[in-house]
């Protein structure tokens, strides 16, 4: 049966609209005067401003990078914030509600031109539902599964890989690589070491860490529960530490207090 032109035109549409009207950076007051006027207010005198750590609106290849973890995965930074740096959550404005956050990331999205292409493919990572931020932000290709060269400079995770590898294809499902954090995490804890022998170990190690502050960092174990505390040159500093001591045997809690100066600067 042949379709009747303005009927099949018709159809047209109402798909195009659909579509255009699912993506979150669709909706036209996210350019209007009161959306620029909210983020001159909230966000921009980071992200158009002085802090130099924070992605720059207007950024696109940044902003296009962060997106590819999908929406969800934004929002989420910008309402509960991104521990250890100065992206606290809702920028430090706990009294602007998730739908006012979501929209001022959309209005830095638009900001910054990223592209009808990388909107897509975050609409399609946010289709696989993953919750697990590590996972998200470890698995840089995109494609909802960790394979081994996503996890090179994770050794502990490198070893037990295949081992978790349940259905063995050579690579880990968002459930398999819980299961092995999980059970890398119920090793550490379970192993009891003294306060004394955490701290050797914690110490030694950071002596190998590269740009640590010369007068050091400040470390404390108490029943297991380890706290670094004190102020380091960068956010890479920061999460090379903890990435360098988090499997130390012994440790039942990381309490991470680790600053950068740019934090101090926004207090
Ligand atoms: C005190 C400075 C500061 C303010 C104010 C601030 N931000 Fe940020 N923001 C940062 C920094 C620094 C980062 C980068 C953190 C990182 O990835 O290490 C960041 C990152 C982000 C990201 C990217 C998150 C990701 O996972 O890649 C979003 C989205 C964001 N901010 C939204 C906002 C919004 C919305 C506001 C206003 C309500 C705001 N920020 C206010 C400092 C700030």
């Amino acid at each position: 049966m042949k379709m009747k032109l303005p009927l099949f035109l018709g159809l047209l549409t109402v798909t195009f609209f659909q579509i255009a009207s699912a993506h979150p950076l669709s909706n036209p007051a996210l350019k209007s005067p009161e959306s620029a006027s909210s983020y001159r207010q909230y966000c921009s005198h980071c992200h158009s401003g002085s802090a130099p750590s924070a992605p720059r609106v207007g950024d696109t290849k940044d902003w296009s990078v962060r997106l590819l973890s999908g929406f969800d995965y934004l929002y989420h930074s910008a309402i509960y914030g991104i521990p250890n740096t100065a992206m606290l959550a809702k920028g430090g404005h706990p009294e602007l509600s998730d739908d006012q956050i979501k929209d001022l990331v959309g209005y830095m999205l638009i900001s910054s031109k990223v592209s009808s292409v990388t909107i897509e493919k975050a609409l399609k990572y946010d289709g696989f539902l993953i919750a697990d931020r590590e996972f998200i932000h470890l698995d840089t290709n995109k494609n909802a599964f960790l394979e081994k060269k996503e996890l090179q400079s994770e050794n502990a995770f490198l070893k037990l890989f295949d081992e978790f590898d349940k259905n063995q294809d050579t690579r880990l499902s968002p459930a398999e690589f819980i299961d092995l954090r999980s059970s890398l995490e119920l090793l550490r804890q379970t192993q009891n070491l003294t306060d004394e022998e955490i701290m050797n170990q914690v110490n030694a190690t950071l002596a190998n860490v590269k740009g640590m502050p010369p007068s050091g960092i400040r470390v404390n174990s108490k029943n297991g529960t380890l706290s670094i505390a004190g102020v380091v040159g960068s956010n890479t500093i920061i999460d090379q530490i903890w990435r360098s001591i988090r499997w130390i045997p012994g440790i039942k809690v990381i309490d991470n207090r680790l600053m950068t100066s740019e934090m101090l600067a926004f207090d």
